[in-house]
């Protein structure tokens, strides 16, 4: 089963033209509590197993899409135009094949992004999501956000996650055409729930998480361990969502990452994430939770760190790391997940 074909199927009973002069949508970003790291299809994305995000509130991607009269894309990003060259733009424009009405029409994809860059906040992920908002907008189909997820999947795995606030799982699913593999919120809302961006490295990552996890799922030896322990944690953290237990949430949100970085060691070549820079914050982070400080941590495919901790130790994890960028993730409004 190929892209086109999952589109087309969606699709088929929508609207091939567009029914608006635009559409805007806005994708908060998301970070995995329980990671996604590795694909049963690398065409469609499909994961080998579920994982379970906090969405970051305000922060995110707002896209705006209309249609252009001119012989190519024109995307930019904070008002500034990308290059058509780069490979930024050539695979924004190949995704964007999927949806064109004709071979011969293009679009203007204005993109704001209020996340701070080179912070690693999966940029990728609000950024398809809200690729794919707007062209729903656009188009106006009004597709149920569980179809926008497996569409903004077809971009990147983790944007199937950036279509809701609070908590977000994404079902792994069963299906050779990815139809059951799809984001959809938990209920809970945890409001006094803090997650800490903590920049100790803001250089374009080396090697891309495509590349990546799927050198991981082919060359690690444990990486059929992963998929129980994955089913473990996705579990456990569940529960401790459920009974707000914090200390429950961040000891396994922090070990799931640590198996996940642990994976990517034992790949052939390996693959080291970590800087001496993270390794020292990581250092100082278990410092001051064996002092009773409750804060904990997960990394993603780069060096910097998310940091998870409560309201009320708001002021004293900022006095530790001064940088600290902290996100309310659930400090927007009337909470709708
Ligand atoms: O969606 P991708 O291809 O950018 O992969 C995301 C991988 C991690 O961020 C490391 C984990 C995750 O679940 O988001």
């Amino acid at each position: 089963v190929n892209k086109c074909a999952v589109v087309q199927h969606i699709l088929k009973a929508y609207s091939k033209e567009p029914k608006r002069e635009q559409g805007t949508f806005f994708a908060p970003s998301n970070i995995a509590l329980c990671k996604y790291w590795g694909k049963r299809d690398t065409e469609l994305n499909l994961p080998h197993t579920s994982s379970l995000s906090i969405s970051l509130g305000n922060l995110g991607a707002k896209t705006t899409i209309a249609l252009e009269q001119a012989l190519k894309d024109r995307i930019s990003i904070n008002g500034k135009e990308v290059d058509e060259d780069s490979i930024f733009s050539k695979n924004l424009s190949h995704f964007l094949d999927l949806f064109r009405p004709l071979n011969s029409v293009f679009f203007r994809v204005a993109t704001e992004v209020n996340i701070p860059i080179g912070a690693g906040l999966a940029s990728s992920a609000c950024g398809f999501a809200a690729v794919v908002g707007a062209l729903d907008q656009l188009y106006g189909w009004e597709l149920p956000l569980s179809l926008l997820s497996i569409l903004g999947r077809l971009g990147s795995g983790s944007a199937s996650r950036s279509f809701w606030h609070g908590f977000v799982e994404w079902q792994a699913g069963h299906d050779a055409d990815g139809m059951d593999s799809a984001g959809a919120c938990l209920e809970s809302v945890w409001p006094a729930l803090r997650i800490g961006v903590l920049i100790v490295d803001s250089e374009q990552k080396k090697l891309s998480s495509r590349i990546a996890m799927q050198n991981t799922v082919l060359t690690s030896p444990f990486y059929k361990i992963w998929p129980e322990k994955q089913a473990r944690d996705l579990k456990d953290l569940k529960k401790a969502i459920e009974k707000q237990d914090f200390m429950a949430l961040g000891e396994t949100t922090e070990s799931n990452a640590l198996a996940m970085h642990a994976l990517m060691l034992t790949t052939s070549p390996p693959i080291l994430y970590s800087q001496a820079s993270t390794l020292e914050a990581i250092d100082k982070i278990w410092h001051y939770r064996q002092l009773g400080l409750p804060l904990y941590f997960t990394q993603d495919a780069g060096p910097n760190l998310k940091l998870l901790f409560l309201e009320k130790d708001e002021e004293a994890i900022i006095k530790i790391f001064p940088k600290l960028i902290v996100v309310s993730p659930f400090n927007i409004g009337a909470f709708q997940c």
